[in-house]
């Protein structure tokens, strides 16, 4: 009897596996297993939180070195889709100056994992979203410090 209900949850289990896999693609689903780029940054020099219409946040984190990306994380309290977007989105912002990070799009990072429902489209223009307002953050940071402040008697202004 025990055997037969354990048996019964594997099935489901594998069914529902099966689902999944059929409905994001293999490549989405090994990344919602195990995203790379998970988790806060310390002291990023970009940050944006976002929420979507859906209710739920995505976060986005960014260090730069040389004006490019050293360094790229998100957070996310959303479903599986939005994990497997916000880690495509840190992936595809390593290594990318502010020009070339304009270029990853809701649409690219669909391209990337392959196959996504289209109900959760959503999901990579969020992803995509929150990542241009931590560029967004980064700029406005970076403009602030090249800006002589009132009073700075090194300016030359
Ligand atoms: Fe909200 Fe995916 S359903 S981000």
């Amino acid at each position: 009897m025990g055997d037969s209900i354990e048996d019964f949850v594997q099935e489901l289990q594998n069914r529902i596996t099966e689902e999944i896999k059929e409905a994001y693609g293999e490549i989405a689903y090994e990344r919602w297993l195990n995203p790379p780029n998970r988790g806060a940054l310390p002291a990023p020099d970009g940050h944006a939180v976002l929420r979507g219409v859906c209710g739920d946040t995505m976060e986005i984190f960014l260090q730069f070195e040389n004006d490019r990306v050293s360094n790229a994380s998100f957070q996310t309290d959303g479903c599986g889709a939005s994990i497997v977007c916000g880690s495509f989105a840190a992936e595809m912002a390593l290594g990318k100056s502010p020009d070339e990070l304009l270029e990853i799009t809701g649409e690219s990072i669909m391209e990337s994992l392959g196959k996504l429902p289209k109900n959760d489209a959503h999901c990579a223009f969020l992803a995509a979203e929150t990542l241009h307002e931590a560029l967004n953050d980064y700029m406005i940071k970076e403009t602030r410090k090249s800006k002589p402040t009132p009073g700075d008697s090194t300016s030359n202004s």
